[in-house]
């Protein structure tokens, strides 16, 4: 059974704010515990109905209405494209010394969330550079080749097994755990892969590290767990999930024994023991990025962060471009919205990218998939149904400059509840 209640824990603490603007560490929390709660609250619902049912639709009548409004609407291409320059045309520095403060490295090293908000053109964040040839793998600031699709495993409960053989008899080569078990089942993913016959050497293994076991010590003892799980000797990439804990996770009044600074550091011992080939972090902020950056012996060879056209984290993207960051997106087609309290897909419904994928023949999600992608992300999408875990791989086709600015234009379209 899918459980994808257990989604709505992942969401990270920002994505429920103004992705402009970083909130201060108690804030965060604070709006961190008020979105577990609001999640809490909400019903089980394994599966949007409003999804399925207008992706039903759109295979049905791919013809007909859409296909007229697609080829009377010129209009509406460019009204969208026009929308998007507009937006990128707004993209200003705001104070006078952002290009030499940029110059000088500011950008990455220097109060990130002041200069991402007052510095975007100098910052680059409104560039987005497009990509349209999308190399099946990308090679990491290390060395470490990694596919660049992956598949995501959280939510899916007791189908962890089933789904993660179905996505790699369809061909990943990536598998996305984590130690938390409020969404995940490493030990799933490990008999998946034991089962599927793939060499493990052909198989790219993330995990992430619980925040309730921050801390060298701890980190390296729940490390030993995770390998264990997974049944392997080696993990590919280990990734701090979150940078601290909060009370819904990990109990009132619990502390973990260190800090993700002292995690950190134990992330460091694992690769130099050869047990880890790359380490990163996930849903961390500009100024704990850049924290990271100048604290690191080992520099992080990639971020996960939640991204989808509607909150497409635009300014981290272009921090870890900055800074030669990998930029992994999590909840790309859109189910973080879904843990807001939206009962229907707003990423996979939306007119816009309705109507790319009636331009390309694709369907909504690749659309969103290919968006990604061709913004030089690499991404981990996940599904409990195997047509669609081989559909979400069947991305090779290429979006246009316009279709790509039209979607861009959705950036902060939306506001979560
Ligand atoms: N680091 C973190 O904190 C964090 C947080 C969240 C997620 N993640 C990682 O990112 C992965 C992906 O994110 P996610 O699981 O939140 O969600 P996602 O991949 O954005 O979306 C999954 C949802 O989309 C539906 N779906 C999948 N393919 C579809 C298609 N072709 N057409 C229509 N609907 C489709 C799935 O339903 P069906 O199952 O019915 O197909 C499911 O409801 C996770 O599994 C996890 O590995 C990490």
């Amino acid at each position: 059974m899918v459980v994808s209640e257990a989604l709505p824990l992942a969401v990270p603490i920002s994505e429920t704010l103004d992705i402009t603007k970083e909130s201060s560490p108690v804030e965060q929390q604070q709006q961190q515990q008020q979105t577990l709660l609001d999640v809490q609250e909400r019903p089980r619902a394994p599966v949007d109905p409003g999804v399925e049912a207008g992706n039903a639709e759109e295979a049905a009548g791919i013809g007909a209405q859409e296909a007229a409004a697609v080829t009377q609407d010129a209009g509406t291409g460019a009204q969208e494209a026009k929308a998007a320059t507009q937006l990128h045309g707004s993209c200003q520095d705001l104070e006078e010394g952002c290009v030499e403060w940029a110059a000088e490295d500011g950008c990455i090293q220097n109060g990130p969330s002041f200069m991402f908000e007052r510095c975007r053109k100098s910052c680059g964040v409104c560039d987005q550079p497009i990509i349209t040839d999308v190399p099946e793998n990308v090679t990491l600031n290390n060395g470490v080749v990694m596919p660049r699709v992956g598949f995501g495993t959280a939510g899916l409960g007791g189908a962890t097994e089933e789904a993660t053989s179905w996505a790699l008899a369809s061909g990943y080569r990536l598998l996305d755990s984590a130690q938390a078990q409020e969404w995940y089942r490493e030990d799933l993913v490990g008999q998946a892969l034991l089962k599927s016959g793939v060499p493990r050497e052909q198989v790219f293994l993330t995990s992430k590290l619980h925040p309730r076991h921050h801390g060298r010590d701890e980190a390296m003892i729940q490390f030993t767990k995770s390998l264990s799980a997974l049944a392997v000797e080696q993990v590919d990439l280990f990734l701090l999930h979150y940078p601290a804990c909060w009370p819904e996770l990990c109990g009132e009044g619990y502390t973990p024994k260190g800090t993700w600074h002292d995690s950190w550091r134990a992330l460091e011992e694992l690769v130099d023991k050869g047990l880890v080939r790359a380490i990163g972090v996930s849903n961390f902020g500009l100024d704990d990025l850049a924290e990271l950056l100048a604290m690191a012996r080992i520099k992080p060879a990639l971020v996960q962060r939640h991204s989808d056209p509607l909150a497409a984290d635009a300014e981290v993207r272009a921090f870890c471009r900055l800074a030669d960051v990998q930029y992994q997106g999590y909840s790309t087609l859109g189910s973080q919205w879904l843990a807001h309290g939206m009962d229907k897909n707003p990423v996979l419904t939306n007119a816009v990218v309705e109507r790319v994928a009636n331009e390309t023949g694709g369907d909504a999600a690749q659309v969103v998939l290919r968006w990604a992608l061709q913004h030089g992300q690499a991404i981990v999408p996940r599904s409990s149904k195997r047509e669609r875990i081989a559909a979400n791989r069947g991305l090779d086709f290429v979006l246009t400059a316009n279709q790509m600015q039209r979607i861009d234009a959705l950036d902060g379209s939306l506001q979560h509840n």
